[in-house]
């Protein structure tokens, strides 16, 4: 069998508790995604400074956490990484639905892939809020003369094609924030990726996609998510609330600090009450309290379960803005940090009415058992995304050119996406 061995890629997730770096490499055994498979050879986690409810506060703060996980990274993998694909998240993200609508070109009417890159420019061409900057174009469907869901229009015949696009957006001073201080660090930015998208990469398979899932990623103060059907992206959101409120609300009803209230979540968190003994009880000085204080783990429960319960209705909220509650038949897959929380995928099944389940990295090789873990998704996605990328003939002349004031170049690297996007 016969190995194509390809460069080494760098996911780079810039996460509020934590930065992670994961590197690897895609192995081709044939053509076709099945055959491909992903081989993290190294990967490193810091805890993140500058960076608060997922945004850039400091940027030489997340500098100096930046370049000491590349180096712990570097080490393991034995050489320098020059550049990464980075992840960017925060309520600072936006979406927006778009149309794009061109007349074919060709004289028999044949629908040429350049008239459907021409319909995809054309619906990133909205109007854009003030100091927001396009992250990505992600063509839904395609109306052939008023003849709606094609799903890929090369080759069919028609004199109007239209195009129904989601386009991400997020805030260039964010955007701006996240580049600097990464081109600080030394190293190259491929591109900017939706965290979500990324996470989704790493813990979906594509007949997953096909038959409808949602992915949420629980993180620090975001929850955020992603919806696909047919393959294609129909919806992503990103909500104010996560695994802190969780932290918050210990520390308030346990009458304890911030660090103990995480500590009792993180060894003890649980979302099920009903399950729990009445009798069970911990005592918070072996967490680090200064004074032995008894308090009942059912209470702690009827307390992590209240906010849960809070998070997941936010959730069902934007699958009844989709009209899919209750609908997805490959139901929710949970990853993130935030997700670690025992008893969540039965919560959620009861709450949801899908089935769910806890989204861990896929068909990934790996050195290192760390990225075997709910909070390395979103960096082994940006190696996976980066993967795809390079497969489709990412180069040089494709980059957004993020670090030249925005995203001047990012029309030619639409060619790549529709190629990654459309099956
Ligand atoms: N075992 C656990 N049980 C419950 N919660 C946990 C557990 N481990 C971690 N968490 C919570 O997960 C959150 C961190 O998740 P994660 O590491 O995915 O966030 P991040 O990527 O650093 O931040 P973000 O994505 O929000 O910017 C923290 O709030 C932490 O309390
Ligand atoms: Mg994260």
């Amino acid at each position: 069998m016969r190995k194509d061995i390809q460069p080494l890629i760098a996911g780079l997730d810039i996460g509020s508790s934590q930065i992670r770096l994961a590197i690897g490499q895609m192995a081709n055994r044939g053509e076709g995604e099945e055959n491909s498979e992903l081989q993290i050879l190294g990967a490193a986690s810091v805890p993140s400074a500058g960076v608060n409810r997922g945004v850039i506060n400091s940027i030489e703060d997340v500098v100096s956490s930046v370049s000491a996980c590349l180096e712990s990274a570097e080490r393991m993998v034995g050489v320098p990484i020059d550049s990464a694909w980075v992840g960017i998240s925060g309520l600072h993200i936006i979406s927006q639905h778009s149309k794009g609508v061109v007349a074919v070109s060709k004289v028999d009417n044949e629908i040429s892939v350049e008239d459907v890159h021409r319909a995809i420019e054309a619906s990133r061409a909205i109007a854009t809020p003030l100091n927001y900057d396009v992250l990505h174009v992600l063509p839904k469907y395609f109306t052939i003369d008023g003849q709606s869901n094609v799903k890929d229009p090369v080759g069919m015949t028609g004199i109007r094609l239209e195009v129904d696009s989601q386009i991400i957006l997020g805030s260039s001073s964010q955007i701006k924030n996240l580049t600097k201080a990464v081109y600080r660090t030394g190293l190259n930015i491929e591109d900017l990726v939706l965290s979500i998208l990324a996470a989704a990469e790493a813990v979906l398979t594509p007949r997953q996609k096909e038959i409808g899932v949602m992915v949420v990623n629980i993180g620090v103060s975001t929850t955020s998510l992603v919806v696909f059907e047919q393959g294609e992206i129909i919806h992503t959101a990103i909500l104010p609330i996560g695994s802190e409120h969780i932290t918050n609300d210990i520390a308030i009803g346990l009458r304890t600090s911030i660090d103990i209230a995480e500590a009792v979540k993180i060894e003890y968190g649980d979302c099920t009450p009903g399950q729990i003994s009445k009798r069970e009880e911990i005592d918070l000085a072996s967490l680090g309290a200064p004074e032995h204080e008894m308090i009942k783990k059912q209470y702690l429960s009827e307390i992590i379960e209240a906010r849960v319960e809070e998070i997941l209705q936010k959730i069902d909220a934007e699958l009844i803005r989709i009209k899919r509650n209750s609908l997805l038949p490959s139901g929710v897959v949970f990853t993130g940090g935030g997700s670690k929380l025992a008893g969540l995928t039965e919560l959620a099944k009861k709450q949801l009415r899908l089935p769910a389940v806890l989204g861990y990295p896929l068909s990934v090789i790996t050195v290192t058992d760390k990225v075997n873990d709910l909070s390395f998704s979103t960096a082994v996605g940006l190696v996976k995304w980066g993967g795809k990328m390079l497969s489709e003939g990412w180069n040089d002349t494709t980059k957004k050119g993020w670090g030249l004031g925005g995203v001047s170049r990012a029309g030619s690297s639409l060619k790549k996406w529709v190629k990654a996007l459309i099956p």
